[in-house]
């Protein structure tokens, strides 16, 4: 069954545009997999300003709530990874400037430390991820690296489905990956700039086994709530 994540970064971003404790990302954590949700995803920056440590802390403290933790290829991210154990880690490229993760993981660049990461997290039991762009050279890549799954970014598609662009070649590039992948071992995951739309038509590639949704969710939440909006996303995925 093709699983979702929900991304709670957004909860932290309001949370700390006051620096009180409302919204708090641990209800809001317990909440979506009350609505059935997954997994929890969140991205523990390098310079926090969404999710903390001590939201790590706190959600990691519930053992029922399957933890996504994004990370970038630091040796700080790795130790903290190490230390709480999530469930399931997805490396991610970061710059400090940007205002969401722009694109995929330079695996070439990364190389040695993205073996090294892998490594100890498969080591101890945790399933690994990198977010990669979709191409098959990246994909293959992320096998010989030793990922155990790759997720694809869908930043592209997404936006030019938004814009009532093209998006056919965009498509078929993330279906042709996610194929590669499949055959290759690789569990194939998704996420990006997900909405309602874009859901429904990557949700016809088969090989797609998890959708990671983040902003969409939050937003679309002011207006017809979080467990409506998780409900819909399950709806249309499975
Ligand atoms: N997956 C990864 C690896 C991401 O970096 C993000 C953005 O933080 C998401 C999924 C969720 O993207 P969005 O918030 O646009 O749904």
């Amino acid at each position: 069954m093709t699983r979702l994540g929900v991304n709670i970064d957004h909860i932290a971003t309001l949370r700390n545009a006051r620096g009180e404790f409302h919204p708090n990302p641990l209800k809001a954590a317990r909440l979506a997999i009350k609505y059935g949700a997954d997994s929890i995803t969140i991205h523990l920056r390098e310079d926090r300003r969404h999710i903390t440590d001590r939201d790590l802390f706190n959600i990691r403290k519930i053992k029922k709530i399957p933890i996504n933790l994004e990370m970038a290829t630091t040796s700080e991210m790795l130790n903290i990874a190490l230390k709480y154990k999530p469930n399931f880690v997805c490396i991610v490229p970061e710059k400090r400037k940007e205002i969401t993760t722009e694109g995929g993981l330079d695996l070439h660049r990364n190389k040695k430390k993205l073996i090294k990461i892998l490594k100890k997290l498969n080591k101890k039991k945790i399933r690994t991820s990198l977010f990669i762009n979709p191409n098959i050279s990246d994909v293959i890549l992320s096998k010989n690296l030793g990922a155990k799954c790759v997720e694809l970014h869908t930043g592209k598609i997404a936006n030019k489905i938004k814009k009532k662009q093209r998006y056919l070649n965009e498509l078929n590039k993330i279906k042709k990956c996610a194929k590669k992948a499949t055959i290759n071992g690789l569990e194939v995951h998704v996420g990006h700039g997900i909405d309602y739309k874009t859901a429904k038509i990557l949700k016809k590639i088969y090989e797609i086994k998890e959708f990671n949704i983040g902003h969409f969710i939050i937003g679309e939440s002011i207006f017809n709530g979080f467990k409506t909006t998780i409900k819909k996303f399950i709806q249309i995925i499975r």
